[in-house]
């Protein structure tokens, strides 16, 4: 007992721990080559969504937002500063700390009114001119269910837009005059012209790109993992995000509902009256003791607490429950239906019968 105790201690701080570990180009939702300016739209993108002012909603979904914040704030702090993003890129959190970069970061508000002050955002006034923005990439990427369980990084190569320069020049910076033209005596008519600059020619050019994507574990079937502004890239704008959707592959024994799994256990009918011992493999290959020594009944339901799927961004784990279907006897002998006969006439039975 006391050494299950342990176990499940440690599993706790391994679970919390990895759970703090969370990647700051992750939470920043960016490429690990994603530039000053990249970093900066992705966090203004993510911190108004997630503003304490901004969130609605219980009071528990307003701390997880709060958390969220604290920590694009506290990745952003730290992926803008070169020498603090060369230290984690190299040595991770860890190594912040140990160079004394990681701990006290600014409180994410004072970030936040400090990128924000400028656009004055929340205080009424208007919000930056719109850029275009380039497509909207979605990638469906086939997992399995114990790379749901376990978690996985999976490396992706893609074919990707990117924009170089060309030869010759082409018209820019549009826009649209209105000017009057004296038509006759006493007739004018006013008619826009567009005025254009030139710039120096662009083409898009398709690349082939490695994509690293962490499936963490207990993500959603259907979860979206988003890259901010890995999309289509858009001439004059801003590229569109990536998107890669996780598509669940049916599983041969377990089927997940939401952290919940399911799943059947055939036993004979021995079994079902005497009692069984029996070990089921789950998803990691751990061993789950499913064995009774009870009488199970044909569909009886057994409920196994924290064995089903982890829960994503949280340490509590959802259930497993199992469902015995019973197999019968093909025949039996004269003197075996005797003897069957005989115990079971002597067994209590339940008062329905
Ligand atoms: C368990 O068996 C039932 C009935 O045969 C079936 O509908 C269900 O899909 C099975 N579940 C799993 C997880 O295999």
């Amino acid at each position: 007992m006391g050494q299950r105790r342990q176990l499940s201690l440690a599993l706790l701080f391994l679970l919390v721990l990895s759970a703090a570990a969370r990647d700051y180009y992750d939470i920043l939702q960016i490429s690990r080559h994603a530039d000053a300016a990249a970093i900066k739209r992705a966090y203004r993108k993510l911190a108004l969504k997630y503003h304490p002012d901004k969130v609605q909603g219980s009071e528990d979904e307003k701390q997880a937002a709060a958390k969220t914040f604290a920590e694009i704030g506290h990745a952003y702090e730290v992926l803008t500063d070169e020498k603090k993003r060369r230290i984690y890129d190299q040595y991770g959190e860890d190594g912040l700390k140990q160079f004394g970069g990681g701990g006290d970061a600014h409180q994410p508000d004072d970030l936040f009114s400090h990128i924000f002050g400028q656009f004055g955002f929340g205080r009424g006034q208007p919000e930056e001119p719109q850029t275009p923005k380039g497509d909207t990439v979605v990638i469906e990427l086939e997992v399995e269910l114990e790379d749901l369980y376990k978690g996985k990084r999976v490396t992706l190569v893609r074919d990707k837009g990117i924009i170089q320069p060309a030869a010759g020049t082409r018209k820019c910076n549009c826009q649209n005059r209105m000017t009057t033209r004296q038509i006759g005596p006493g007739m004018y008519q006013q008619f826009a012209t567009q005025v254009c600059e030139d710039c120096p020619n662009v083409k898009i050019v398709r690349e082939k790109e490695e994509i690293e994507v962490h499936i963490e574990p207990g993500m959603a079937s259907y979860h979206e993992i988003n890259f901010f502004e890995q999309g289509e890239p858009i001439v004059d704008g801003e590229p569109g995000d990536l998107v890669i959707r996780l598509i669940p592959r049916p599983h041969p024994t377990f089927e997940r509902r939401q952290s919940g799994l399911l799943t059947n256990v055939t036993i004979t009918l021995l079994e079902a009256l005497t009692g069984f011992e029996r070990e089921l493999e789950h998803l990691d290959g751990h061993k789950v003791q499913i064995g009774s020594s009870a009488i199970t009944r044909p569909g009886q339901v057994r409920w196994f607490k924290g064995e089903g799927m982890p829960i994503h961004d949280a340490v509590d784990r959802g259930d497993l429950w199992v469902t015995y279907q019973v197999v019968f006897p093909q025949t039996l002998s004269q003197k075996q239906q005797e003897q069957v006969k005989s115990v079971l006439q002597e067994a209590a039975w339940h008062d329905e019968l």
